[in-house]
């Protein structure tokens, strides 16, 4: 079968496509899955350019999207034909968070979907929603679950809520279309002008430029008269953050995801304590919220915004894609 290894060193250049042993058939408890798609996202991104990348050479790639090709005794949930996607933690499986690092998540600490065949436990799965297509799937398994988690699971969102959403990449498009399904307020922030109008397509009730309006913590409070975000989907992590704490409401939650501008700064925790708002750090989530979040996806209609896609092969080509910052949603690759 054909995968993609990303060679010791770490590095865009050093992403091979190879030919591989096909993994067989599966053993118990186990599922075999035709992979078709995978989509890419920020942590992919720090493990192929080298940033955190393995000490061995991996088959990179969290998100994978594929049909059932075969199941191992004592599988009842899945049947051949099924089609599915990966979970980011394949042994979390319900519950509170069990797990603060990456050493068995695909395409980081273990090999992960950008190949043609896996053979895994058939609980590292769950369905993919009906009538979507694989590309569309594969973004469910780190941004979708991302986005359902900060806002649904640990935000509690209810109609009538303000949410805050930073910049237009996969966790953000996702939190904004699941905001305004859910009857929220968005605010939506980008840095580019040609995605204000975007934004404001897919349902933002306001847009602020980050990069013309550097204060955008304090327009968010005027914005909402005054109140601030109930919820604040947190991607930019400490140099955006004391914006964001500018910008919560008394009580609100900010969902503390990514590090895209950097990981230290000064954080207003003075500002943070008045506010008496719940900073609340995550790492995606489990299995059985990601089956929460399938059926929700069903019942409210709502599908992944797809920027382009690539084959395969060119897998590097498209993490330089997501390196430029062009993109708006979900980069996907398609086999
Ligand atoms: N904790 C978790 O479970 C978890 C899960 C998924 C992702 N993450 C993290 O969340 C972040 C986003 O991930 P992603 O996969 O959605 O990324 P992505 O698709 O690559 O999104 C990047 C986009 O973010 C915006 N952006 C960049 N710098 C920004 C800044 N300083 N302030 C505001 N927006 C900025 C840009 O949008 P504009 O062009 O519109 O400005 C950019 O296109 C990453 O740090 C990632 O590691 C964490």
């Amino acid at each position: 079968m054909k995968q993609m290894l990303l060679m010791t060193p770490a590095g865009l250049d050093n992403l091979t496509l190879v030919d591989a042993p096909d993994p067989g058939e599966p053993g118990p408890g186990q599922i075999r899955v035709r992979l078709h798609a995978t989509s890419l996202n920020f942590h992919d991104y720090l493990v192929v350019s080298g940033a955190s990348a393995p000490s061995e050479d991996r088959i990179p790639m969290a998100d994978g999207a594929g049909v059932v090709e075969a199941v191992g005794d004592g599988v009842t949930e899945f049947s051949p034909g099924d089609h599915v996607v990966s979970g980011f933690f394949p042994r979390w499986q319900a519950g509170p968070p069990e797990v603060d690092n990456f050493v068995e998540v695909p395409g980081d600490g273990l090999d992960g979907h950008a190949r043609e065949f896996v053979v895994a436990d058939a609980t590292g799965f769950t369905r993919a929603p009906a009538g979507w297509s694989h590309e569309e799937a594969a973004t469910i398994t780190t941004a979708g679950l991302t986005a359902w988690r900060a806002l649904v699971v640990n935000g509690g969102i209810r109609a009538g809520d303000t949410v805050l959403t930073l910049g237009s990449g996969g966790v953000s498009v996702y939190a904004l279309q699941l905001a305004k399904a859910m009857g929220a307020t968005v605010i939506a922030t980008t840095g580019s002008s040609e995605k204000e109008e975007r934004l404001r397509a897919l349902g933002a009730d306001h847009v602020i430029n980050y990069r013309e309006n550097e204060n955008w913590g304090p327009t968010v409070r005027e914005l909402t008269g005054g109140a601030g975000a109930d919820h604040i989907v947190e991607v930019g992590g400490a140099g955006t953050l004391p914006q964001s704490i500018r910008a919560v409401a008394i009580g609100g939650h900010i969902s503390l995801i990514g590090v895209l501008s950097g990981r230290g700064g000064d954080i207003p925790t003075g500002l943070l304590m008045a506010r008496q708002a719940r900073l609340q750090g995550l790492i995606v989530g489990s299995r059985a919220e990601q089956e929460d979040f399938v059926r929700a996806l069903e019942a409210t209609g709502v599908r992944p915004v797809l920027d382009r896609s690539f084959p395969l092969e060119e897998l590097a080509e498209a993490f330089r894609h997501q390196e430029s910052g062009t993109h708006f949603g979900k980069i996907t690759v398609g086999w």
